[in-house]
Parts: structure tokens; sequence; C-alpha cells
């Protein structure tokens, strides 16, 4: 019994219905979305596993996975989520498009729609993008990166993650480290884990971790050595070099000294600490290339459950169109 639209039909539709044609970011969805999203992308792992993986759930509907900035892990994972629901699949990147003979974004997405687009995947280094053309078109628009603002897949499945390994979120305690400012994948992370419940703590250099953050509900903290203890689960983010427009400590070696996530450092986590990071890794910078590779390091799995949770966000979003 390889077809699972009963079970997937059947999940907690009645109690938390989601009824948005875009997924744009964290901030704005309620805990009861969220938890649905993560209940939804649970019921896609199971197919995951079974013989044949594919599912005619969202079969005739057309993708456009259209990447204006580089990606390696979010894009492969949207094109095969994709495939895996029966959807038609293209894939544009901007140097490949018209926005390289100067089109504007809203043309070229109007391309996109007059061709039959039903969902577009966009990730630009503009804060910002995806909303702009959720009001514009009637597909639906799933943010994959926009600027430093939001990266929603990616804290949908750090939060999956969490909760399949450690059984819960809430009254965790999440340490963020590394680029907060520049980062998209903080701030969305931010947002679902403190809606889930989890204390979240961000930490490194003042400069890229400002205080104004603890407007947000965290805590903020430059002095590393004194959380490392105290954390379930730690989140490295590497530094967004391609986002700074100067520069924001002395040397990658004094903030390795500092920062990093030294062998020294990782034996002073707790046993049974999540090592994560949403990649790419700067190995021997934000983390020792054996720690990100050791057995307490999630990364490949955050990788495996990203494919589960883009399932269940395009699944969701089409059928609320
Ligand atoms: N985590 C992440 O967004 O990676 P990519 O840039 O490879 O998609």
């Amino acid at each position: 019994m390889d077809n699972p639209q009963p079970e997937i039909r059947n999940r907690k539709s009645e109690d938390a219905p989601w009824t948005r044609k875009d997924l744009l970011g964290i901030r704005e969805l309620s805990v009861a979305e969220l938890t649905h999203i993560l209940d939804t992308a649970s019921a896609f792992k199971e197919v995951g596993r079974r013989t044949i993986k594919k599912v005619p759930a969202l079969r005739g509907m057309t993708l456009v996975n259209f990447f204006v900035e580089n990606s390696t892990r979010t894009r492969t994972s949207f094109e095969l989520a994709a495939k895996r629901l029966s959807l038609d699949v293209v894939n544009v990147s901007a140097t490949a498009s018209s926005l390289a003979k100067g089109e504007t974004l809203k043309d070229t997405a109007h391309i996109f729609q007059a061709n039959g687009a039903d969902i577009i995947v966009m990730r630009h280094s503009s804060a910002g993008a995806a909303h702009f053309l959720s009001t514009r078109l009637r597909a639906s628009i799933i943010n994959a990166g926009d600027g430093a603002h939001e990266h929603p897949t990616q804290a949908l499945l750090d939060t999956f993650t969490i909760r399949e390994r450690l059984g819960r979120v809430a009254g965790l305690n999440v340490l963020i480290l590394g680029d907060i400012l520049f980062s998209r994948v903080a701030r969305s992370n931010i947002h679902a884990l403190l809606k889930l419940g989890a204390r979240v703590t961000l930490c490194g250099p003042s400069t890229l971790v400002p205080r104004a953050f603890e407007q947000m509900g965290v805590t903020v903290t430059h002095d590393l050595d004194s959380v490392l203890a105290e954390a379930d689960v730690i989140n490295l983010l590497r530094i967004q070099h391609e986002r700074q427009r100067k520069e924001y400590f002395p040397s990658l070696g004094e903030y390795t000294a500092l920062f990093g996530l030294t062998k020294a450092r990782a034996a002073r986590l707790k046993p049974s600490a999540l090592i994560m990071h949403p990649g790419p890794i700067n190995r021997g910078v934000e983390i020792d290339s054996d720690i990100a590779d050791g057995g307490r390091s999630v990364i490949l799995e955050q990788v495996t459950n990203g494919l589960a949770v883009r399932m269940a966000v395009l699944y969701l979003c089409a059928g609320a169109r």
C-alpha cells in the first residue's frame, strides 16, 4: 500500500486548518499552524520510508524553482519534494533568465504564471521579495530565503529535527551561535523556537549579535564559554560574508578562538546536546571538522528532514489555493 493519500488527508486538518496559499515567513504563523506543518511533515517522512516514495497528491500542478541567489540544499530539496508530490518542476536561475537582460522580478514571475505555474519557490537577496510577489500573483509563493529576513523552511526543518530527536521543543535551551545580524535562518528560528516554547540564547561577536535582539524575547551573550554547558541544542551559523559591507571582527582566527565550536568546547556540552548547522559549513571556522562529522552532529539529518518538511509546505499551500 504505497499511496499515502488517505493518511495525509486525515491529519489534524479539522483542528488546525491551513488556509495560506503562501509561506513567506515564520513570524506570522500561529502555534497551531506551525505544529500542523510539523505534523504533516511527520506523515510525509513516513511516506519517504516506503519502497515507492512518489505520491500523486499534486499531479497536474506545476512548480517553478526560481533561485536568484545560490543554493545547494534548499534548491535540491524543493525540487525533490515537488517531484515526490508528482508536480511538474521547472528550475530557473537568475543568470540563465531574462532578469540578466533587465526584465523586472514582477514581469519574470508573471511569465511563470502565464506558463501555468501554480507554485513559485523563490530565493532572493532582497528582504521582502517573496511578499512582493505574493500580493501580485495567484500562484503560491514559497519563500526559500529573502536577504537577511526569513528562511521559513529552514526553521521548520530545524524545529522538526529538534522535536524528533529530543521529543519536544518546549522548555529546551537552544543556543544560536554566530552571525545573527545577517542571518535569515536565525530570525526564522527565533520566531519558531519562541512560539514553540523554547528558551533561545544568541551568542557571537557584539558587532554581529547586538543587544537589540533582546526585544524579540531572547537572551544575548558574547561569552560562549558561559552558556555552553546549559544548551540542549547548539545551532551554528556561518559568517555571511556576502551580506556584510565591512569587517565585523578582526580575523577568522580570532573568531574561531572566541566563538568556534572546537573539540574542547564540544566536550563541555551536555552529552545529549544536538549540534546543528543549516549549512553551508566553513570547516575549521565556526565548527571543527571532526565535530561536524561526529556522533552528536545532526547536520545531514537536517537535510533529510528538509525533504519531508518541504513536501508538507508544498502540499498545504497548494491545497489552500
Ligand atoms: N541552508 C541553506 O539554505 O543552504 P543552501 O544555501 O545550500 O540552500
